[in-house]
């Protein structure tokens, strides 16, 4: 990063961190103090600020709120003893988000207003990381179209956003997973790859229907022939058979380039655990099952960290996972994970920016 930018700041005059309760933190609910706003308009990013957060005022013929144009991120903030700010990842979140826009035909961020945007909205809401083991910062920045227009074309006007919410788990319990065969949540050719705001729209209806059969989440299959496991709706998946870790490749566009997927499959191979990225068959997933040679499952994903899955229902049939041993590989990533993350151990890969 070389430019630097010029950020307006206004604060706000009343903090709502005295009547928050960070013992008590359910997933997205509290808003912290400020946002970072930046706007496009003319060909370019201008006027970088950082506001009170506040509703936004919206014309109806907004053409997010009719087409969808908008993209999104999620990373996390925490703090580690000596009370120092550390964000894992943030360089990837930048990237992904670059290509989830250029997708949507959103005009790509340059990296210095993501990063010090970024770095200053966390030097003011510092207070609101928490410090509670297991706890963290979710920050979440967004674009979205603004051009008031009821055509079909690409918005010549976008607002992004970075708003923040001290979170704790998301899951607090292992979940109970359905292998979806009906539904599509991606094709090749698509948006899978892109954390666009559509994509979440779209997989809602069948996520609705799965919880109302008991399921937590949906194991999406590939849209095509329905025979592939590709992710779950709030994460990556991963499965352990016969000790080898195997997930499925991003290379067909149709899975999100989960950070904390890369992040867990780098750890695994330090950590000498054989490691297959390729798709598993739906058959070969209910054959493990039967068998009992499929010894974990878990989902990765930055709101869900490392999320271990209990129970799986494929073609009707509900199997029970067995309980993992206090060594099993999913228990031991996720210690690794939270040791580099809040800066237990030394980061050698230069994955944690401190603030
Ligand atoms: C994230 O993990 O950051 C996501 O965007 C997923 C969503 C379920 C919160």
């Amino acid at each position: 990063m070389n430019k630097t930018i010029e950020i307006q700041i206004t604060k706000s005059p009343v903090s709502k961190l005295a009547e928050t309760d960070f013992d008590n933190l359910a997933f997205g609910h509290t808003l912290s103090d400020h946002l970072f706003v930046a706007d496009y308009a003319q060909g370019e990013w201008q006027n970088p600020r950082i506001e009170p957060y506040a509703p936004l005022s919206l014309n109806p013929a907004n053409a997010t709120l009719h087409y969808g144009q908008s993209v999104f991120e999620g990373l996390k903030a925490y703090k580690n003893e000596a009370g120092q700010v550390l964000v894992f990842r943030p360089d990837a979140n930048l990237r992904r988000l670059n290509e989830s826009a250029k997708r949507m035909c959103i005009p790509e961020l340059p990296e210095e207003l993501f990063m010090e945007g970024l770095a200053r909205l966390l030097e003011i809401d510092r207070e609101w990381v928490p410090s509670k083991p297991g706890c963290s910062l979710y920050i979440r920045p967004f674009i979205f179209a603004t051009d008031d227009f009821l055509g079909i074309r690409p918005s010549q006007k976008y607002k992004f956003m970075i708003l923040t919410s001290p979170v704790g788990h998301y899951y607090s319990k292992p979940v109970a997973v359905k292998v979806e065969t009906q539904y599509s949540r991606a094709i090749e050719g698509g948006t899978g790859f892109a954390k666009a705001a559509g994509n979440y729209a779209g997989s809602l209806y069948p996520a609705l229907t799965g919880q109302k059969q008991g399921y937590d989440q949906l194991l999406w299959t590939d849209g095509k022939t329905h025979q592939y496991i590709e992710e779950s709706g709030t994460m990556n998946v991963m499965f352990v058979i016969n000790g080898v870790l195997i997930t499925a490749p991003t290379t067909t566009g149709t899975i999100l380039k989960g950070i904390t997927r890369d992040s867990v499959l780098i750890l695994a191979r330090e950590m000498n655990m054989p490691v297959e990225e390729r798709f598993l068959s739906v058959g070969e997933l209910q054959e493990s099952l039967e068998k009992g040679t499929l010894q974990e499952a878990f989902g990765t994903g930055t709101a869900a960290t490392v999320a271990h899955i209990r129970l799986i229902n494929v073609n009707g049939k509900d199997f029970e996972l067995p309980q993992k041993p206090t060594d099993a590989f999913s228990n031991r990533v996720l210690q690794k994970l939270d040791a580099i993350k809040y800066g237990k151990e030394e980061d050698f890969r230069g994955w944690v920016y401190r603030y």
